[in-house]
């Protein structure tokens, strides 16, 4: 959903525990049992309460792409559903991910369910094991999709992507979807997030361009790696380091990958939003220029486009390919520019749109994320070293001014 919202698509999770949790809060595994008629009962009502709900949203002319998140795993469940979205004119596509692993199995169990509101304020090792018996009762009735379903669209992920099986994926959008999900892995990881040193340019107030660090800029290059070290690296990470391709991020690396033989990759998508022909101008030299421009940024940050530059929205469609990469990795720095870096930020933390263009990132800061089950874990590491504040707030054409001692995190 995240993925989605992110590019622009209309996009919600209908998830039947949360509709069954309403009745029963935490039911043990016998509840699941496909014997236990009253059990069977209530998740049945659940699924039919999010589905209508689920289609009522559709007429409603609101979404694009429901999420619906249950076991669905029998056929007849199958052809029910398929049956209620053609009924309104949805179309389906299911994902069946199939997994014998069992250490992978535990692994999940512990790091996804036992946080979840079934299991809440409980023992997780007794949440794991009646998690482990719950598959087992899901394991009785479960039918994988097979050749009978052949006129469903659907993708089979077998132990967490090692196969794909991919069945009449006939528009573009299911296609993304299918090459979003292929991307996914659940291995425990960090991206780490660093704008670059202070640069000539911010030190001047100038957007764009492609100056050399400033003198603290370089004191900041030389800190990073012990800043990576304080945010907690496990021992024997493997971490890649990315920047852009302009100096100052290159400039701001170059120690980190010096001192720790870190793998570089530089990549021309991660470059700072283009912005045109305000390339080189302070924003307060915007302001006089172009002031309807640069009222109409302030009106909408996020699409507005720069006149022969970028948008905000732009730089997130040059940005996809770094995301599926990004899915696809494992623990990464990324060190790149202030407005690249809120769209990634906006990815992992489903920052609205209208707000992640004013978002306040301080240069000389590390934002270490830990993606998770339910969400993204972030920290925030100050160097102690200043820099200038590189931050406009809406309606003003503020200087670039030394932060207080104290940033806001
Ligand atoms: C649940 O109740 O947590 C899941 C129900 C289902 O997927 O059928």
């Amino acid at each position: 959903m995240r993925y989605l919202a992110w590019v622009g698509i209309p996009a919600r999770v209908f998830n039947v525990g949360t509709y069954r949790r309403q009745g029963t809060p935490q039911p043990n595994a016998t509840f699941f049992d496909p014997h236990n008629s009253e059990g069977e009962k209530m998740r049945r009502a659940a699924a039919e309460e999010a589905v209508s709900d689920m289609l009522q949203w559709f007429r409603a002319g609101k979404g694009v792409v429901a999420i619906l998140d249950a076991t669905n795993s029998t056929k007849e469940r199958r052809r029910w559903i398929n049956e209620r979205c053609a009924e309104a004119d949805v179309e389906t596509l299911y994902v069946e991910s199939i997994c014998d692993d069992e250490d992978l199995i535990m692994n999940n169990i512990l790091e996804v369910k036992t946080t979840s509101p079934d299991y809440k304020g409980q023992d997780p090792e007794e949440a794991a094991l009646d998690f482990r018996n719950r598959i087992r009762n899901y394991e009785k009735s479960y039918e994988t999709i097979d050749d009978n379903e052949k006129h469903f669209t659907y993708v089979k992920l077998i132990n967490v992507g090692s196969t794909v099986i991919i069945n009449q994926i006939k528009d573009y959008l299911s296609s993304r979807l299918v090459y979003y999900i292929q991307n996914l892995h659940i291995k425990p990881r960090s991206i780490w997030l660093s704008r670059h040193g202070e640069s000539e340019y911010n030190l001047t107030g100038k957007i764009g361009g492609d100056s050399n660090i400033s003198e603290r800029g370089e004191a900041y290059a030389r800190a990073l790696p012990g800043l990576m070290k304080k945010s907690g690296v496990p021992p024997n990470t493997k971490i890649v380091i990315w920047t852009s391709t302009l100096r100052r991020t290159i400039q701001t690396a170059r120690h980190l990958k010096a001192e720790t033989g870190y793998e570089k990759l530089e990549w021309k998508a991660l470059d700072e939003l283009d912005s045109g022909m305000c390339d080189g101008l302070t924003y307060e030299e915007i302001a006089q220029k172009y002031p309807e421009d640069f009222a109409a940024r302030d009106e909408d940050k996020y699409n507005y486009r720069y006149r022969g530059g970028e948008s905000y929205r732009d730089v997130v469609i040059r940005l996809e390919p770094i995301i599926m990469e990004l899915e696809r990795s494992e623990n990464v720095i990324i060190v790149t520019h202030q407005a690249v870096l809120r769209c990634i930020y906006a990815y992992f933390l489903n920052t609205p749109q209208e707000q992640s263009p004013w978002m306040e990132v301080p240069l000389h800061t590390l934002i270490k994320l830990t993606p998770r089950a339910y969400g993204t874990e972030e920290q925030r590491f100050k160097a102690d070293i200043p820099a200038v504040s590189t931050w406009r707030a809406k309606g003003t054409s503020a200087k670039h001014q030394e932060y207080p001692t104290e940033i806001k995190t």
